[in-house]
């Protein structure tokens, strides 16, 4: 049983034939014949083939050009956004139901006939008279089947995306064979030739439940593998690159576009032109393999954990459990017990001062920050300092913005309790030099936490290495979801900490009069903590893990280096932040213009950028500002994205 549709990417709209309004194209069967066909398509028994695909293969054949070997679902795909305008997007689905809205770059057309998921099979028969053509896309393509195509259909992988120029489902750069050409097959789910692990997913095998030591085997296999799709070989990589393969000399070249295809959302548009996300410092956008898990969680797996005997619970326990051992050797923790789930870094930072700190900080003590501080890591050290009578010291910054250690090491005393500091600052992109500054705290008997939220997505951390006592970071600054963070405690210093929140979940035993806690991690988890976004966050690692930090860490310096070198030069520019060791930030403040019309300027032209205060107020009134502008790069931007920002402030400059 076959379905034929085209695999051109993205579509050649020129070629595509005058639709008069309410017709198909010629050579596409009518609305009621597909309307037909869909709904014989998912009432038909799972792995069974079906009437509608057989009609679809004999009669539209002449003007297709793929053919797919076409079958019901039998894995439930994990998420199958759709496109506005869909007629499986609506309620149940992830599309907007909205006929009319945008339809993405890079379309299959006639893709949306195929298989979402089950949720999308519930919600069709409502959902029929979406596919008239009663509508026109903003792209002013007539919004038919033959131009809507799921935004991003993951078992079809990046070439619907059309962000690059050879598109592959999998990014198998080097692997010529698995492009897709007018004769390769395109996997559909239940050919055969699809499995939940493509998306680095689990496979319906592992979802059984699995004993903590098959969970172990398991991971420590995974952490074995290193993949390379984002890179070319440099026997493979063509001697003329095109735009966004960035060589390194000494590294192979790093495919930005095969990065860029796996971000759904940078394909978006706004105000007309592509979306540029230059507020990665605020948070970072989300890989289509993060999207997908999230998704599958809760098709497959969504149940409260621990509790429960029964097949979901374990299910959701191994993966929220599993996502702590993720998180455990990202930042190379000794143990799981040593991650605590929480909400974001400031909740991390509350955690250790409202517990550790209540315990250990008494009256006349001192709690050293540095200058360069985000406001989590000032308010709840004062909160503390004014609750005992403790005292909040302020490692000061040199005029590049780097903190200054001579300075630091007069601050330390017997009386210094805590060093809290961040390894990368929000407002300036500083590297601060955490190693030093932790055994520095040390030498002094003092403890130290890290603020890991703006290093975690730019650099390798290693806990034990830096040797901090706590470690923080958010979700969501790491291509994970918001609304889930970790904290890093070594296991002594958890062990003794009393919990800050009590309730479920937290507890050995309750008796009216006295509660047992769970040791940690548990103690420091009371109630039904964000299972689906740890499990989120943990494929966001895996996703990072894939492409290599250093091999990020090497692109975004470079990126960062070039994007300072062209707006450093434009007339009234002024850099906020030259420290010699950076990473991602450029802020900066524009002669005759507040910060604000800068942002808007950019906005207009689709270039998002943060412009205020960034939540670190004291680091920027020591460079005599209230505000900055402030670009912040991740790994999927690139240097022409930078120019197009350099273009609209040099416009502005030489307005003024
Ligand atoms: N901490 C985030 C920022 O720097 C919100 O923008």
């Amino acid at each position: 049983m076959t379905i034929q549709i085209p695999t051109s990417n993205p579509v050649d709209r020129a070629a595509l034939p005058d639709v008069p309004q309410g017709l198909p194209p010629a050579g596409l069967p009518d609305v009621a014949t597909l309307a037909r066909m869909a709904s014989e398509f998912f009432s038909a028994v799972p792995g069974s083939a079906t009437p509608a695909a057989a009609s679809l293969g004999s009669g539209g054949g002449e003007s297709l050009s793929a053919t797919l070997p076409f079958t019901a679902p039998v894995l439930a795909s994990a998420s199958n956004p759709v496109p506005p305008g869909s007629p499986f997007a609506g309620p149940g689905g992830a599309g907007t139901g909205v006929p009319g809205l945008s339809v993405p770059q890079g379309q299959v057309a006639g893709a949306n006939l195929l298989p979402s998921s089950p949720t999308h099979v519930l919600s069709l028969g409502n959902r029929v008279p979406a596919l008239a053509p009663h509508a026109v896309a903003q792209n002013n393509l007539p919004d038919t089947v033959v131009t809507t195509a799921p935004a991003v259909e993951p078992r079809f992988g990046s070439h619907t995306l059309g962000a690059g120029t050879e598109a592959s489902p999998f990014y198998f750069l080097r692997d010529s064979d698995a492009r897709l050409n007018g004769t390769d097959k395109i996997p559909l789910p239940g050919s055969g030739a699809t499995t939940a692990e493509q998306f680095g997913l689990p496979s319906v095998e592992s979802l059984q439940l699995r004993t903590p030591e098959r969970r172990l085997a398991e991971t420590s296999n995974e952490s074995r593998k290193t993949d390379s799709f984002y890179f070319l070989d440099h026997a493979s990589a063509p001697k003329n690159r095109e735009p966004g393969l960035h060589a390194a000399s000494a590294h192979p070249p790093f495919d930005v576009n095969a990065i860029r295809r796996d971000f759904p959302i940078l394909q978006e548009r706004v105000n007309g032109r592509q979306l540029v996300w230059f507020d990665n410092a605020a948070t970072t956008q989300k890989p289509q393999s993060v999207i997908d898990r999230l998704s599958y969680f809760y098709a497959h797996e969504n149940s409260n954990i621990h509790r429960a005997a029964h097949e979901l619970a374990g299910r959701a326990t191994d993966a929220y459990e599993g996502a702590r051992d993720t998180v455990k050797r990202f930042i190379g923790a000794s143990s799981p017990d040593e991650i605590i789930f929480v909400r974001g870094t400031t909740e991390g930072i509350n955690l250790v001062a409202k517990t550790w700190g209540v315990q250990n900080v008494g009256e006349g003590d001192e709690i050293i920050v540095s200058n360069l501080e985000h406001h989590a890591n000032i308010v709840p050290w004062q909160q503390l300092a004014a609750q005992k009578g403790a005292k909040l010291r302020v490692i000061p910054v040199d005029d590049s913005g780097q903190v200054r250690l001579d300075e630091y090491q007069k601050l330390l005393n017997s009386r210094t309790k805590i060093v809290s500091v961040t390894q990368v600052s929000n407002a300036l992109g500083t590297v601060v030099p955490v190693r030093e500054i932790v055994a520095m705290a040390h030498r002094a008997g003092a403890c130290a936490l890290v603020d890991g939220a703006q290093s975690v997505s730019h650099m390798r951390v290693n806990v034990q290495e830096i040797d901090a006592d706590f470690f923080v970071f958010s979700g969501h600054k790491l291509f994970g979801p918001t609304g889930i963070g970790v904290v890093y405690g070594k296991r002594q210093l958890l062990e003794d900490m009393p919990p800050w929140q009590g309730g479920g979940n937290m507890i050995a035993d309750v008796t009216f009069d006295r509660t047992e806690f769970q040791p940690p991690p548990n103690r420091f988890e009371a109630g039904t903590g964000n299972i689906a976004d740890a499990v989120g966050l943990a494929a966001a690692i895996d996703y990072v893990t894939r492409v290599g930090i250093e091999n990020i860490g090497r692109y975004e310096h470079e990126l960062l280096e070039y994007a300072t070198s062209v707006l450093q030069p434009v007339p009234g520019v002024r850099l906020i932040g030259t420290a010699k060791d950076k990473a991602s930030v450029l802020s900066f403040v524009l002669k005759g213009y507040e910060t604000e019309e800068v942002g808007r300027a950019l906005n207009e032209e689709g270039i998002a950028v943060r412009s205020g205060h960034h939540c670190a107020q004291p680091i920027l009134r020591r460079f005599g500002v209230e505000t900055t502008v402030r670009p912040s790069l991740a790994f999927y931007n690139t240097r022409e994205e930078v120019d197009r920002m350099v273009s609209v402030v040099r416009r502005l400059s030489s307005r003024r």
